[in-house]
């Protein structure tokens, strides 16, 4: 399963980069705008910077919501570096303009992914990546490790290439879930990433290791 990092945090994606287990990032206009990433020259500027850290997939997104201006933006974005995947969000010319991509050789992340028929629909279009937002369907009380499951098993019936990549994701349980049942990707907040790493026994049995070499080398 791949590891992708869902921030436009320059410090954390260095970080994540840093633990040695980092395969992409995938950014949005929320993300971007929380770091205080605004105007376009700056924006542009910022996903090459993130693409200079990572060597793997960097999705940006269109902020153009008609096939032509995705198409235009979609394309500009592609040429910044090699690692930016366009993300694209799942209306009717994002569809569209997924085909598009697909059929010009550029790469995308269909995103705001819902139900397990919208991303039946990416993936006929030719997305790479499709991005389920597991945790915001959780919010609303429905289960977003069903909707993913849903999407695996789907793809594997007739063989998609797309790839589930599980997005909106709020912890590490999340991760995991992801990883049973088969996800291609997660993209989570680091502090995610790095709870994997906890475990109480884990810091007892280190603690006392450390204590009893220091008895007997004292
Ligand atoms: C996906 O690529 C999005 O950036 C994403 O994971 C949004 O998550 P959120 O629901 O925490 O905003």
């Amino acid at each position: 399963m791949k590891f992708f990092v869902d921030t436009a945090n320059l410090d954390q994606i260095r970080e994540a980069h840093d633990l040695g287990v980092l395969d992409g990032v995938t950014t949005n206009p929320s993300l971007m705008a929380k770091e205080g990433i605004t105007g376009k020259d700056k924006i542009l500027k910022h996903y090459v910077d993130i693409c200079e850290i990572v060597d793997g997939d960097v999705s940006a997104e269109v902020i153009s919501t008609d096939f032509e201006g995705m198409v235009k933006e979609g394309e500009m974005l592609a040429s910044l570096h090699k690692n930016i995947v366009v993300k694209v969000p799942m209306i009717k010319d994002g569809v569209k303009a997924l085909k598009y991509f697909s059929d010009n050789g550029i790469r995308t992340n269909c995103t705001l992914i819902f139900s397990a028929g919208q991303a039946l629909l990416a993936a006929k279009a030719g997305a790479n990546y499709v991005s389920p937002f597991m945790g915001r369907i959780d919010d609303i009380s429905w289960d977003g490790v069903d909707l993913i499951d849903q999407i695996v098993e789907i793809y594997a019936n007739y063989d998609f290439e797309t790839e589930v990549l599980a997005a909106s994701i709020r912890s590490p349980l999340h991760i995991v879930k992801c990883a049973e049942i088969g996800a291609d990707v997660v993209t989570c907040p680091l502090k995610s990433i790095m709870g994997l790493l906890n475990h109480p026994l884990t810091d007892n049995g280190l603690a006392k290791f450390l204590a009893d070499y220091e008895k007997g080398n004292a």
